[in-house]
């Protein structure tokens, strides 16, 4: 995928027919710009809504991605959504460890392990979050907290399947506080050692909280910093194009 990578991440958001007008209203934007051909874009509405943002991205490069899957492929799980049936409805990635997942409905690594599994058994690229709570990163626990979540899936064979990692430092989620830039390099610069040495050379690392149009431009210019997942800042499409905009402009003023 073309990078920088730049996903819209829209959690609990959007009935179908604010989905269908958001998506619309993106692509129109990113295609009038010219910038769908320069940044690998993709949008992750909430299941409901996949089908119909689907249908408005037919035809762009925008991709579409889920915000998360479940470890079988069919059977009895009351509530959960197959990887299998992501494919079917179009989707092409799918999120996967978000930290509100991580905490909020308590998954572990191991099932972060076997969601990644799964994901890449049905051909999807998963996009596995990391990141430190604030309490963690005051406990100068942050670099053991980064290893501990890839650990697990450093080990396996299947890695070296495509998938995208995101840095998320759990207190920049949603807080309007992102993390500073020198702070984003450290951690960049940590897991991009860590990924290299276990082979995951070709594994993009987008930076993940509180990214606005307004500090895009610096994120995006930290060294190693791949593109965004985006949460708030992507329910409007002038802010997400404006995003997208400026990922291409850092990575051009960068090289
Ligand atoms: P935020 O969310 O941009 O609203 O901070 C980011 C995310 O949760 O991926």
């Amino acid at each position: 995928m073309t990078e920088p990578i730049i996903v819209g991440n829209w959690k609990m958001n959007t009935n179908v027919s604010e989905a269908v007008h958001l998506a619309q209203q993106i692509r129109q934007a990113a295609e009038q710009s010219g910038v769908d051909h320069q940044c690998g874009i993709v949008l992750c509405p909430p299941f409901v809504n996949l089908s119909a943002v689907g249908n408005c991205l037919r035809g762009s490069t925008i991709a579409l991605g889920a915000q998360n899957c479940w470890i079988e492929p069919y059977g009895a799980f009351t509530g959960e959504i197959s990887a299998a049936m992501l494919r079917s409805v179009g989707c092409e990635f799918v999120i996967i460890g978000h930290s509100e997942r991580r905490t909020i409905f308590h998954e572990d690594d191991a099932l972060i392990r076997q969601k990644m599994l799964r994901a890449w058994e049905e051909s999807l690229v998963p996009i596995l979050c990391v990141g430190e709570t604030l309490h963690e990163r005051q406990l100068h626990r942050t670099w053991n907290v980064l290893e501990s979540q890839l650990e697990q899936l450093l080990a396996i064979e299947e890695r070296r399947n495509p998938w995208v990692c995101a840095y998320e430092p759990v207190w920049a989620i949603g807080t309007g506080i992102a993390a500073e830039p020198p702070q984003i390099e450290q951690a960049h610069a940590f897991l991009r050692a860590l990924l290299d040495a276990h082979g995951c050379t070709h594994v993009p690392i987008l930076y993940g909280g509180s990214i606005t149009p307004t500090n895009a431009v610096a994120l995006f210019s930290v060294p190693n910093v791949a593109g965004g997942l985006v949460g708030g800042a992507s329910l409007n499409a002038d802010s997400f194009v404006h995003i997208i905009a400026a990922s291409i402009h850092a990575r051009a003023t960068n090289r």
